[in-house]
């Protein structure tokens, strides 16, 4: 990726003084921790650490560790760290697509913001998920299924927000491929024809179809051409600007992060070691482990 232009760090400015800090947050996460396996004595207290954050008697993994975050309206949260850092499973754990092993989640728009999301029941979340969020997985053959039609895949998220009306699904359907720019005479076309990109576009317009506040997007550029990175990142920064959807954007490469994310959190063995405005964490890194990371990877 290359470095983005000055004006590119102006708009980002502007667009994050765009946001009132004294607004609600639209997520606050509190304490999430999520360990894959059963845990032993020997796995905790957590502040313990392990290579790999494996515990060495029984094998869990300790992916996330103690996670406390705000995200504002209309803001773009960047996560960077190395692989097996956590990422995907911080994000994956907010989408309900993995149970929390502990911690806390509210959403603002969700009964009032005062109830913890992650002790809600399966039907619960299920709702939540549907209404309020929206999720770009890395693989898009996690996100569509690749044989139904594009506009099928819409429907489908529409449905399951609780829209019935055939005519005005299709019609949403055509408006939000059409705003990801899939030509209209494609929308019929199952996404397993379509390139990298276009599927990663396909899957946003999924994503988007309900309106949701909060959108969640991991790896979503990575494995796409740098032509086509360049687009998908550019509809990213007008979906924000035009809909004011709030973003967690999960990303290993620091030029995406510098080009779409305000604020920035740096992940490492499941563990949040920096989190700070984007322009601060990326020339100014205070953690030995940041610095190494930026060093490396700008
Ligand atoms: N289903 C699973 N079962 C057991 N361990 C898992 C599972 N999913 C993830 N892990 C472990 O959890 C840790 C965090 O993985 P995660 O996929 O969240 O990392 P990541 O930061 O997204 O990495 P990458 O940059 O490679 O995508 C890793 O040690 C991983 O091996
Ligand atoms: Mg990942
Ligand atoms: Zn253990």
């Amino acid at each position: 990726m290359s470095l983005p232009s000055r004006l590119d760090s102006q708009q980002r400015q502007g667009a994050a003084q765009d946001a009132a800090p004294d607004e609600r947050p639209i997520l606050q996460v509190r304490n999430l921790n999520k360990r894959f396996g059963d845990g032993c004595a020997h796995c905790l207290p957590a502040h313990v650490e392990h290579p790999g954050n494996r515990c060495p008697r029984c094998g869990s993994v300790q992916a996330c560790i103690d996670l406390n975050f705000d995200l504002y309206p209309g803001e773009i949260l960047g996560v960077v760290g190395e692989s097996g850092s956590g990422k995907s499973t911080m994000v994956r754990s907010l989408y309900f697509d993995e149970d929390a092993t502990s911690g806390e989640m509210f959403i603002s728009s969700c009964k009032n913001g005062e109830s913890n999301l992650l002790a809600e029941s399966a039907q619960q979340k299920r709702y939540i998920r549907n209404h309020v969020m929206g999720m770009v997985y890395q693989n898009p053959y996690l996100g569509l299924r690749m044989s139904y039609s594009s506009s099928g895949n819409i429907a489908e998220k529409l449905f399951a927000a609780d829209h019935f009306h055939v005519g005005r699904i299709r019609e949403r359907a055509a408006e939000l491929l059409g705003r990801v720019e899939i030509p209209l005479g494609r929308m019929d076309e199952p996404p397993k024809r379509f390139s990298g990109g276009m599927q990663q576009r396909v899957q946003i317009s999924k994503a988007l179809a309900n309106n949701p506040p909060l959108l969640l997007l991991d790896e979503v550029t990575t494995g796409l051409d740098l032509s086509v990175q360049a687009r998908v990142l550019d509809l990213i920064r007008s979906l924000r600007r035009e809909l004011k959807v709030a973003m967690v954007v999960v990303s290993h490469d620091l030029g995406v992060i510098r080009m779409l994310a305000d604020r920035t959190m740096v992940l490492r063995q499941g563990r949040i070691i920096e989190m700070g405005l984007t322009d601060q964490i990326l020339e100014d890194p205070q953690h030995a482990y940041t610095q190494l990371l930026v060093h490396s990877l700008l």
